[in-house]
Order: C-alpha cells, then structure tokens, then sequence
C-alpha cells in the first residue's frame, strides 16, 4: 500500500488484514514500553490545514509508538499565511526528505492531488465532506471488539444519526461497515442528507424513536455547524428533540448496544445524555484504537515488513 486516500482503496480482505495488524499494534501499546523500532529512519509530517485535536494527535502517538520521526506543519505559522500555494508548501517540506505526508484539507481530492507532487506516502487525515479513512478503520475496529466481530458484521444492524451531509465519516463509514457485510440505516432531517443517495449502500429513516431499539451500533455525528452555508435547520433544540440521544432514547437501546461518536461532540445538541453515563459508550475506546489503527497504516504503508519485534 502506497496511499491510504479513501476507503473505497481497501477490498474487505485489506480492511481484515488491517484491523488484523491493529490487534498486534494493540498489544504494542498495552507493554510497559510501548514502542518498537518498526519506522525508526522513517520522517512522518502532518500537514493539517484544518482544525483537528484527536486526529492529529492520533497519528503523531502512532508515529512515535513505531519509532518514526515527526514533524507537525502548523498552518497558523507557516507561510500558507503568505500566500504559498499548497503545492510550493508540499514541494518545499518534501525537499526536506519526507516519508509519509498525513494531510487533513478543507478541499475534497486535496490529498489526491499531493500525491502528485511528491513520491512521499500520503495518507488522507480528512479532506472536506470526502472520506476519513483512519476514522472508518478505527470504527470498524471498535465494533469488531465492541461486539465480538472479528469475522465480519453479518448481520449488524448500525445507525447513523445526524449530519451525514457535511459528514466525511459517514461516507467513509458506510462504504466500510457495508463492506464487512453490515446493514446500515442513515436517520437525519431531508435537509442533513446528502443531494442524492444513488449508490449508497443504505436505508434512510427519519424517525430516531422507531429504529432505536433495533439497532446494534448507534453512530452520532456532530453538527457542522462550521460547513453549513444556509439555514438547513429550524432551530439546534428542534434538531435535539428530534434527533439528539437523551436518556428516553437511550433507555430503548438493545443492553448489548454500542454508542459511538468521532467527535467533538455537541453536548445537548446530538448528544444530551451524558455519555460517560451510557453503558454502552465506546467513544474513548474509539480515541484508544484511533492510535493502534493508525499505527497498522503507518506500518502498511512505510514498513519494511519483519521488523516489528522487540522495543527500543
Ligand atoms: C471528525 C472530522 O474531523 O471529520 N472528527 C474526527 O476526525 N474525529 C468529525 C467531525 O469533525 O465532526
């Protein structure tokens, strides 16, 4: 694997074969030391020109825990400000030696486009509305452990609630929940859904209250508030009532069900329980496998494969 830009890149047997590393990268991070030799030459930068905290910080933990050097770009300093092009700015940090680019971007296809630039590895860290793979491997891998699952989803009935509009997770998490074989029924306000669900592999509902009780994996998405350009909602109390999980809704879920969320989250608006309250919440788990998964890719992606032994 040279990039890791969409998850659509990945037959089920890879998305398999990756949530397969992360148990070992699993492992590594459970030793006292958590950290192997795997990368250590290899130059990793994140170049994120979008706000992140777990993303970037996920990848950076991963990096490390393999030994690779880091560099973090910070957009807010850096002579983007001057006007550079994404291009020059690609052109340039590479001309440093760089092994992998980790790219979060405001523009869908951002990445995409880097990859011509430079022969580095680029992984896609979220580009606009488009695709966050890492984030649907960590939350394939969560529900693998989550619910026992590791031979696929079978059977799994997931619900994803909310703003799949704006939402880069939501299409990156149906294309991989469908391809280990789950069902998928998308709830949100016609105004939240996209333009057009040709090709989506999904049920759509309104109703929040009806599916509940039915569902396996209960998938929050926050509301972008930040990517809506016109008024797609009446009111974020209107958008609550109807849609947010409060401990009425929750009371209905199945005992074995999971809550999930990427975040951050929108205390009262999508999420009014209090989630450390739920016990079916795994969104830290979600925070905690964000690194192994990211360090299976890193590895997938840079390493030379044996040498994943030992710790420093
Ligand atoms: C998501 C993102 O940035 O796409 N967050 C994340 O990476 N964990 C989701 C969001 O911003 O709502």
């Amino acid at each position: 694997m040279k990039h890791l830009l969409s998850i659509t890149d990945l037959s089920p047997a890879d998305i398999h074969g990756l949530l397969e590393l992360t148990d070992h990268m699993v492992e590594i991070s459970g030793r006292p030391i958590p950290k192997v030799p795997a990368l250590r030459g290899r130059n990793v930068v994140s170049l994120f020109f979008e706000d992140s905290t777990r993303t970037r910080t996920s990848f950076d933990t991963a990096a490390k825990r393999l030994s690779a050097d880091t560099m973090n770009f910070a957009v807010s300093s850096s002579s983007v400000n001057k006007g550079e092009s994404l291009r020059d700015t690609v052109e340039t940090i590479a001309a440093m030696g760089v092994d992998a680019f980790v790219v979060r971007h405001k523009s869908s296809g951002a990445p995409q486009m880097i990859t011509r630039w430079t022969n580095a590895s680029i992984i896609n860290a979220g580009d606009g509305w488009h695709q966050h793979p890492t984030q649907a491997l960590l939350d394939c891998y969560t529900i693998r452990t989550g619910l026992n699952r590791r031979d696929g989803f079978d059977g799994l009935h997931i619900a994803i609630v909310g703003d799949i509009r704006h939402s880069r997770v939501a299409r990156s998490d149906v294309q991989a929940f469908s391809a280990l074989g789950a069902r998928v029924t998308l709830i949100a306000p016609p105004t939240l859904l996209p333009p057009s669900l040709e090709g989506w592999p999904v049920e759509v509902s309104h109703d929040l209250d009806a599916v509940v009780p039915h569902v396996d994996v209960l998938y929050l998405l926050r509301v972008q508030r930040e990517r809506m350009d016109d008024a797609l909602l009446p009111s974020m109390e209107e958008y609550s009532a109807m849609y947010g999980l409060d401990s009425r809704r929750a009371a209905q879920l199945a005992p074995h069900a999971l809550v999930m969320h990427p975040g951050p989250m929108n205390r009262g608006v999508e999420m009014v329980v209090d989630p450390a309250e739920l016990p079916g919440s795994v969104i830290l788990n979600q925070v905690t496998n964000g690194v192994a998964v990211r360090m299976a890719v890193l590895f997938s992606v840079l390493g030379s494969g044996s040498d994943l032994r030992g710790s420093e």
